[in-house]
């Protein structure tokens, strides 16, 4: 039978966890006749929390619901990219009248080619408006995804003002952009595309266990296999409410044994066990060894307290209020730590608090 587990990088999973309410909610934005709000949401979250299964999820809906869809990734290029793409995906919908035509010119027995209407002037601006135009007349919009937002790439902000522009025009198109947290900061922070602080936020943390364990279950049942109840509580536990880990314990306690057989307490430890070495080799050494010192040293205070807040670690540390504050910015910003409303830390990836708790004690 075929593992139906996907711990990979971007590949939308059979069931995705804790993301209904958001997919309804762009589902019905697709559908009405009056814009809303959620049509420009800016996705946050620590590398591995699902920006890009959700951004694929939701740009998945908006082809069933008819719009055109151009995804790219923030890089150089990017604009070209996605008028090159929305026009092939609204091949079927426009005709191609809108580019400049080379046309084949017969002088004697050569072919001479020629602009057909070279003296028009033209930008990306104006371009992607004749596109959006002509998918209005067929009553449809076009859905831009951009991924790893990158803050200082000439061409984020060029498509943000070009956006900002078409919104204001009223025109029927969307845009879900997702990043880091601190590269999204860093781009809102740009006076020149400050509008983006008003964009709808989604910010990516633990997913609750629940809604864990429903996708779990879920996905081994349309794998064509059954799990034991305890089995199951043992995977959401180690799942720790990040996707990338939910997906990796599943993947590796259904191949624990190669079986149609339910999964059982023994394979879920035997998957734990094999996924936590995995994650602590993949992610999580990988991601405290980009941090700072003073980023390191925050952390080895948190990991020692019960219910850490950033005034309580400034005391452990004998440091201003002002310093925490400024460290628990940085580590959200990274993605590594999050703040519950009552002020108190936590680490957002799993097992990481127990390796700098570790590290603390060598
Ligand atoms: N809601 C979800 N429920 C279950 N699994 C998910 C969910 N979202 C993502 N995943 C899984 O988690 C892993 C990471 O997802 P994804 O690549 O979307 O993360 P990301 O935030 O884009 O990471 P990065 O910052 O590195 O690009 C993938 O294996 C994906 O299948
Ligand atoms: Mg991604």
């Amino acid at each position: 039978m075929e593992n139906p587990f996907t711990p990979t990088f971007g590949e939308i999973p059979p069931i995705l966890a804790g993301r209904s309410i958001i997919l309804n909610e762009l589902s019905r934005a697709y559908g009405a006749s009056r814009r809303r709000p959620c049509l420009t949401t800016a996705i946050t979250g620590a590398r591995g929390s699902g920006k890009t299964a959700l951004m694929a999820a939701a740009a998945e809906e908006a082809c069933r619901r008819g719009w055109v869809v151009a995804k790219t990734v923030a890089l150089p290029g990017m604009l070209d990219d996605i008028l090159i793409t929305a026009r092939r995906e609204s091949a079927h919908l426009v005709a191609e009248t809108s580019t400049p035509r080379l046309s084949a010119v017969e002088i004697g027995q050569f072919v001479g080619l020629e602009w057909e209407n070279p003296e028009r002037l033209s930008n990306w601006r104006n371009e992607i408006t004749l596109l959006l135009e002509q998918l209005e007349r067929c009553g449809t919009g076009l859905l831009i995804t951009v991924d790893e937002v990158q803050p200082t790439l000439p061409e984020m902000i060029q498509l943000a003002s070009v956006y900002q522009l078409l919104v204001t025009e009223g025109r029927k198109v969307a845009m879900l952009f997702a990043g880091l947290p601190h590269n999204m900061l860093s781009l809102e922070r740009d006076k020149r595309v400050s509008f983006l602080r008003r964009s709808q936020k989604m910010c990516l943390g633990r997913i609750a266990d629940f809604e864990v364990r429903e996708a779990m279950r879920k996905t081994v049942e349309e794998g064509g296999r059954q799990i034991e109840e305890e089995a199951l509580d043992l995977a959401v536990e180690a799942a720790g409410g990040f996707p990338y880990m939910m997906q990796l314990v599943g993947f590796r306690m259904w191949d624990a044994r190669d079986s149609c057989d339910p999964i059982t307490t023994d394979d879920a430890l035997e998957g734990v066990r094999i996924a936590s070495a995995e994650l602590l080799e993949g992610i999580v050494k990988v991601t405290y060894g980009g941090l700072s010192a003073g980023d390191k040293a925050f952390l080895s205070r948190m990991a020692k307290m019960e219910a850490p807040t950033s005034s309580k670690i400034a005391k452990a540390m004998g440091k201003s209020a002002s310093y925490a504050t400024q460290y628990k910015n940085r580590l959200l910003g990274q993605g590594v730590i999050e703040e519950g409303l009552d002020g108190v830390l936590r680490f957002q990836m799993p097992l990481l608090a127990d390796y700098v708790a570790g590290l603390a004690q060598d």
